[in-house]
C-alpha cells in the first residue's frame, strides 16, 4: 500500500498561539504561524481519510471519500479556529472549488515561479488586504505539490473505472494530466483581523 504524502515541508513554522494581532499592527509571524498549524491539521485529516479508504475500496472508494469529505474537513478545521479553510486549483476538478480574483493571481504568480525553476512546496504567500465587508484580513495561500499517490486520481493514466467515476461525479474535471512535483492546486486561508 502506498503511502500518501503531502509534501508540507514548510510546516516547520512554529505552532504560535491565539495570537494578539489588531488591525493597526498584525504580527505576521504569528498568523502564520497558527496557519500552518491548522494546514498541517487539515492536510493530516484528509491524508487519513484517503488512505484508509484506499486501503478499503481502492481509488473509486476513495474518489467518494474526498468528495464527501474534503469540505467538511475544512470546515471542521475552520470552525475550530475561527479561520476560513479551503482548497482550490487552476485546473479545478470541483467548480465549487472556484477561486476568487485574489486566489488566481497567486496562483498565476506561483505558476509563474513554478516554470522558473522553483518547487511548488516552496510557494506560499501572506499578505493583508481589504476585507470584502470592510476592515482588513489575512490571507495565506500554499501551494500543494502533486505527489505520487496523487497521480491515482490526477495523473495522465487513470484506471478507466477511476476515470468512468470521475466523468460521472465532475463532467466538467480538468484536474488531471498532472505529473509528480507540479502544483496541483493551493490550500487558501483567511482571517479577519
Ligand atoms: C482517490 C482519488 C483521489 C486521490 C488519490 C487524490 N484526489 Fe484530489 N481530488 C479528488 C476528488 C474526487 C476531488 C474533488 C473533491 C471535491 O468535490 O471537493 C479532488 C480535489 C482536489 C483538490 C481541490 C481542488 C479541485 O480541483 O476541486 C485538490 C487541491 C486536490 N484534490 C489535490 C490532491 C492531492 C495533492 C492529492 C495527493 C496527495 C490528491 N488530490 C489525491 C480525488 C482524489
Amino acid at each position: 500500500m502506498k503511502t500518501i504524502s503531502l509534501a508540507l515541508a514548510a510546516c516547520a513554522l512554529s505552532f504560535t498561539a491565539a495570537s494578539t494581532a489588531s488591525a493597526a499592527e498584525p504580527d505576521m509571524a504569528a498568523l502564520k504561524g497558527e496557519a500552518a498549524g491548522i494546514i498541517k491539521a487539515f492536510a493530516g485529516s484528509l491524508q487519513g481519510e484517503l488512505k484508509a479508504a484506499m486501503q478499503r475500496g481502492g481509488p473509486v472508494e476513495a474518489i467518494q471519500v474526498c468528495s464527501a469529505k474534503a469540505v467538511p474537513l475544512a470546515e471542521q478545521a475552520a470552525a475550530e479556529s475561527g479561520w476560513s479553510v479551503g482548497r482550490t486549483s487552476h485546473k479545478l476538478r470541483n467548480p465549487k472549488n472556484a477561486p476568487d480574483a485574489f486566489e488566481q493571481q497567486v496562483m498565476a504568480d506561483f505558476l509563474d515561479r513554478q516554470a522558473k525553476g522553483e518547487k511548488a512546496e516552496d510557494l506560499v504567500a501572506a499578505t493583508v488586504v481589504d476585507a470584502p465587508d470592510g476592515g482588513k484580513e489575512f490571507r495565506l495561500v500554499k501551494a500543494i505539490p502533486t505527489g505520487e499517490p496523487c497521480l491515482a486520481c490526477h495523473g495522465s493514466s487513470l484506471k478507466p473505472e477511476v476515470a468512468a467515476e470521475l466523468d460521472t461525479l465532475y463532467p466538467k474535471d480538468e484536474a488531471r494530466g498532472f505529473s509528480a512535483g507540479e502544483m496541483r492546486g493551493v490550500f487558501t486561508l483567511s482571517r479577519k483581523l
